[in-house]
């Protein structure tokens, strides 16, 4: 008994979220946590969305549903961004919809950055054909769209970064992406890393629509 003090100390302390000013609250409908999250969100994911730093992932022009859906999953935890950690946890369903909304808004090509900054190498035409020609085969665009510009719960990958999707699939393909879908690591069993090096080198390299 003696140690409840503490654990309900620690509750309250974990229960004020660092970033809330005064009179801050996540009241049904209200998206006022929307608006004050979002400096923190450019930090990591750039001011329009695009990301310019390594293994972080842009989210301009990103299916409105997938950003969603992929916020409730990282505040409820079952998708593990150790970044993100406690980020979400004060903000409504409300509050994620607007964000969504406005990511979903944005230009991929925005003032801070090109698709071309997306590729983490040199183009190389070889591995880009190599890219295509893979992706065709495996049918990827039967879901990401042909134009793999996404669409509902499908996210975008054209002009998405090349080292996030690298990774991102590796993880997949080893069945090591906690809380993602899992229809992709049965689309990508067995290709190499080779061949998921060439398919993110494509995807980066995609302009912009
Ligand atoms: C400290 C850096 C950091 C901050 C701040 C941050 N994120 Fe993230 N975010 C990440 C990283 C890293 C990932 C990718 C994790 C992974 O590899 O699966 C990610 C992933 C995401 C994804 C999934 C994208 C995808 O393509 O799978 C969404 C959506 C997202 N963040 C939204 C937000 C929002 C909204 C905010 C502000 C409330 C925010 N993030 C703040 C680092 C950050
Ligand atoms: C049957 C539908 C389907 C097919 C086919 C498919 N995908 Fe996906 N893919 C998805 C869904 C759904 C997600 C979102 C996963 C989640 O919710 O976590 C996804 C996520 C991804 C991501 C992560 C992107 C991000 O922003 O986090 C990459 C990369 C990806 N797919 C690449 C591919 C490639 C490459 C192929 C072809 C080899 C492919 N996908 C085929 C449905 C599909």
């Amino acid at each position: 008994m003696k140690r409840m003090p503490v654990v309900l100390a620690i509750a309250v302390f974990l229960a004020q979220p660092s970033w809330a000013g005064p009179g801050a609250g996540a009241t049904a409908g209200s998206t006022a946590g929307a608006e004050q999250v979002k400096p923190l969100c450019a930090a990591c994911h750039g001011a329009q969305g695009v990301s310019s730093i390594p293994a972080i992932p842009s989210l301009a022009g990103q299916p409105k549903v997938f950003i969603e859906n992929q916020l409730v999953m990282i505040r409820e935890g079952l998708r593990e961004v150790p970044a993100m950690t406690g980020m979400l946890d004060k903000l409504s369903d409300a509050d994620l919809t607007s964000l969504a909304t406005w990511y979903a808004g944005l230009k991929l090509d925005g003032p801070t950055g090109s698709s071309a900054q997306a590729s983490a190498t040199p183009p190389s035409n070889a591995r880009i054909a190599a890219g295509a020609t893979m992706a065709k085969q495996a049918l990827c665009g039967t879901c990401h769209l042909p134009t793999y510009l996404g669409q509902s719960q499908v996210p975008r990958l054209a002009g998405q970064r090349e080292d996030y999707m690298q990774q991102t699939m590796v993880l997949m393909r080893d069945g090591k992406a906690v809380g993602r879908d899992s229809i992709m690591s049965s689309t990508l069993r067995g290709m190499s890393d080779e061949q998921l090096r060439d398919l993110a080198h494509y995807f980066s390299n995609l302009g912009s629509f």
